[in-house]
């Protein structure tokens, strides 16, 4: 279901899961001092649904939170799990949905289709735009020992009700809205560029694009807009099915270990690293480039040049960047010199993502890009 307002009919949809008495929210305290949770219970509690809410995911969730919480749930039989919140509140409700119902740990989940029963019944309700993870068969999780974050990807982690309403995200802090809309076009534009890119994919990472092009400089500086927080949530929901259906790349690879060993949050790594993959891929994908160049409404397309087209992308993903207050500095998340041979060798075994780039990545490429971002090292 989409659109503002659409959160309201929750709870007449949850008959599509048959007869539901008890439901788990799992949801972030800004949601309940919004209002908006004891809206959703009100709503479901008229339909005779009991509700109990846990706000304990923490930000990036760790596999051992997530774990942690599955045992404080475990004395208890829901119907249903809904989840309401960020990229990290979805991918925890998707697994612990799952974690219910297979005896095995996160740490045994990760990789793909390692999950082998259905979970409980999901409803996803995002509220950042976002990662795109109420559509997508993913769970990312940090592994503080291994310095990492990984994912589990499995049809099991799909929900059975997505609900998709900018009303939610209105009250989303500018960083937020910054980071988690640079990560949206992320996925939109690796989709895109991907080596396993496809017509379908195509279709929803164009989409995806021209409504985060129409949206992000509007809804950071005016977060109320309803117009504007629309065009990022669809986007935002649209670049989930490109990702799914094509998989993002090295810049996503390059992301994991920043957020796995200095926690800088998942859109920041994207966005800071974004121009910079696509500067080196731009070779192998200038015409695919300047395809994103007419949907961003740059005026480019290949029949007027694709390299000026190409090019015109990656400068407007800096002056976003510059606009979103993104930072374009490593160094201030304590990144020096001497971890970047290791980050790289983090970067390079995420094969799952690097085995989608368009240009093969040696080791050396990829500290080379990552140097880009410590500036003194120009
Ligand atoms: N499953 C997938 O397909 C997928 C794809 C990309 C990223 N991810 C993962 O998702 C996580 C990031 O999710 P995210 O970028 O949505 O951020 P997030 O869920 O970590 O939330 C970021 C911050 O925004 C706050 N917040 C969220 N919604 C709010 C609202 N409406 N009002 C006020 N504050 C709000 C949260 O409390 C948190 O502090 C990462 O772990 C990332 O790896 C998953
Ligand atoms: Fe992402």
């Amino acid at each position: 279901m989409t659109g503002a307002g659409s959160f309201r009919h929750l709870g007449r949809h949850m008959d599509l899961f048959g007869k539901v008495n008890k439901v788990l929210i799992i949801t972030l305290p800004s949601i309940r001092s919004q209002g908006l949770l004891d809206e959703i219970v009100n709503l479901l509690s008229q339909q005779g649904i009991h509700t109990t809410a846990i706000t304990g995911v923490m930000r990036e969730p760790t596999a051992d939170n997530i774990q942690q919480l599955a045992a404080e749930i475990s004395g208890e039989d829901f119907d249903a799990y809904i989840g309401i919140g960020g990229g990290s509140v979805l991918d925890a409700t998707k697994l612990l949905a799952v974690l219910k119902t297979n005896s095995l740990d996160i740490e045994d989940m990760l990789g793909t289709d390692r999950i082998p029963n259905a979970g409980i019944p999901t409803v996803l309700i995002p509220t950042t735009s976002g990662t795109g993870s109420e559509v997508t068969p993913n769970a990312i999780v940090t592994l503080p020992k291994k310095e990492l974050k990984i994912g589990a990807v499995s049809r099991h982690l799909l929900p059975g009700l997505t609900i998709v309403d900018p009303l939610l995200t209105l009250e989303l802090p500018k960083p937020m809205t910054a980071a988690t809309g640079m990560d949206a076009f992320t996925h939109a534009l690796e989709s895109y560029i991907s080596n396993k890119a496809n017509r379908v994919s195509d279709m929803f990472a164009l989409q995806a694009i021209r409504n985060i092009a129409n949206g992000i400089v509007e809804a950071y500086h005016h977060g109320q807009s309803v117009v504007a927080r629309e065009e990022m949530i669809m986007g935002s929901m649209y670049a989930g099915m490109a990702l799914t259906a094509a998989g993002t790349a090295a810049v996503h690879a390059m992301a994991y270990p920043l957020g796995g060993k200095f926690n800088i949050p998942h859109g920041v790594a994207n966005s800071m690293l974004l121009p910079h993959v696509t500067e080196f891929n731009i070779d192998r994908i200038t015409d695919r480039l300047a395809d994103i160049a007419e949907a961003m409404g740059l005026g480019g397309s290949r029949a007027f040049g694709s390299v000026s087209a190409a090019e015109s992308v990656i400068g407007k993903i800096m002056e976003w960047t510059k606009e979103l207050g993104i930072p374009q500095d490593l160094t201030a998340f304590g990144v020096t010199e001497k971890d970047i041979p290791e980050l790289a060798a983090a970067a390079s075994n995420v094969r799952r993502l690097m085995d989608n780039n368009p240009k093969e990545m040696e080791i050396e490429d990829i500290e080379r890009v990552y140097r880009k971002l410590l500036p003194s090292k120009q």
